[in-house]
């Protein structure tokens, strides 16, 4: 079978699977039989465009590097009418995530899996906010809804412990779950005060320039839900995870850690009780400097999975990045393709 894909939103993480599958598209073929093209993107900025022979993806990534709108293969159709219209056999929808409402991308969703087209994401909003219409949804249709990219990009997580932790009972799922967070607290360390970090971080790319989805713990408190609704079938909402930011770690906090050996680190966890309710949060918390989370330093994402079977397994990697994100998008196509 030859995989028809469409990309929705052709921004970063747009551009990182387009470069991949570009790339690799031999080793891709050679190794696991997978074949594939780009037939559609969908992008504010850049235009619609389909053909279903498949777009030329070096153009695309030229014109998206040189802020240009596409020029070729554009259609007059409606970002809706495209995802439902087109040959189109999995989508990835990768525009921005609306944490309140969950933005266009609810649309998107719903309107791919009422198709019966597969979706891949890393957009948090439709995973977070609606989970549960989204399966039932792909249930229904015979299609796919596949999110691994949402919790800490492509460093593997929910697919790790659908996958290789199978059969294990997760008790609770604790970490680092926000890179830029995480840099500004390292670099705290270095005797910089909370405001000094968070401009230093927005220079460097790491924070927004409205960093309340970060600092306040909005999208760490997305991850919780999501790992808590996947990893741990607790069916609960995102405001049921409590929520506090990073915004009020002084010095003065940061020295008194030192002090006793400890690292404030930003947690997001879920953890299932013996009572059998679910105690989801995040929130600063100072951890000994011996806990593997403590080395995890700068924005680098940490996940601990704490099982029945084999303990403790923790995960380290990135939780963003143009590629690495790109390549959460990857999996999840290769996932398809295996028919797992
Ligand atoms: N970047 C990462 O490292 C990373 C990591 C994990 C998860 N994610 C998630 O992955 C998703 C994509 O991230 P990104 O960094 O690629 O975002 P991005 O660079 O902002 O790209 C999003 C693209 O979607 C376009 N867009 C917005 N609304 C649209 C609509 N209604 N229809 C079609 N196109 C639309 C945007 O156009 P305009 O610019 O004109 O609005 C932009 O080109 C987000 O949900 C993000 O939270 C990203």
């Amino acid at each position: 079978m030859i995989h028809k894909i469409g990309l929705i939103g052709f921004g970063t993480v747009g551009r990182g699977i387009t470069e991949i599958l570009r790339d690799k598209k031999d080793y891709l073929k050679e190794r696991y039989g997978f074949e594939y093209k780009i037939v559609a993107v969908a992008d504010f900025a850049y235009g619609n465009v389909y053909n279903e022979d498949g777009l030329d993806m070096d153009l695309l990534l030229k014109q998206a590097e040189n802020k240009e709108k596409f020029t070729r293969d554009l259609v007059s159709l409606s970002t809706l009418e495209l995802i439902a219209q087109s040959n189109v056999t999995t989508w990835c929808e990768l525009t921005y995530t609306d944490l309140e409402t969950g933005g266009p991308a609810v649309e998107h969703v719903r309107t791919a899996l009422r198709a019966g087209k597969n979706i891949v994401t890393s957009n948090k909003g439709p995973a977070a906010l609606y989970y549960d219409e989204m399966m039932a949804l792909a249930k229904t249709h015979n299609a796919r809804f596949l999110i691994e990219g949402t919790v800490m990009a492509g460093t593997p997580t929910l697919n790790l412990a659908d996958g290789p932790l199978a059969g294990n009972t997760i008790r609770k799922a604790y970490g680092i779950l926000n890179g830029t967070t995480n840099y500004m607290l390292s670099e705290m360390e270095k005797g910089m005060a909370y405001e000094e970090v968070l401009a230093k971080a927005q220079k460097l790319g790491y924070a927004e320039a409205d960093p309340t989805g970060d600092v306040e713990g909005y999208d760490a408190r997305a991850k919780v839900t999501i790992l808590a609704n996947i990893v741990m079938g607790a069916g609960i909402r995102i405001s049921d995870v409590s929520v506090e930011g990073i915004t009020k770690i002084t010095p003065g906090d940061i020295a008194e850690a030192q002090k006793q050996n400890k690292r404030w680190k930003l947690i997001g966890s879920v953890e299932l009780k013996d009572d059998g309710s679910i105690e989801a949060y995040v929130k600063p918390m100072m951890i000994d400097l011996s806990h593997p989370l403590a080395g995890v330093m700068g924005a680098t994402n940490a996940l601990t999975f704490s099982t029945d079977l084999v303990q403790d397994v923790t995960i380290v990697g990135p939780g963003a990045g143009k590629i690495e994100t790109g390549f959460s998008i990857l999996t999840d196509l290769l996932r398809i393709h295996k028919g797992y």
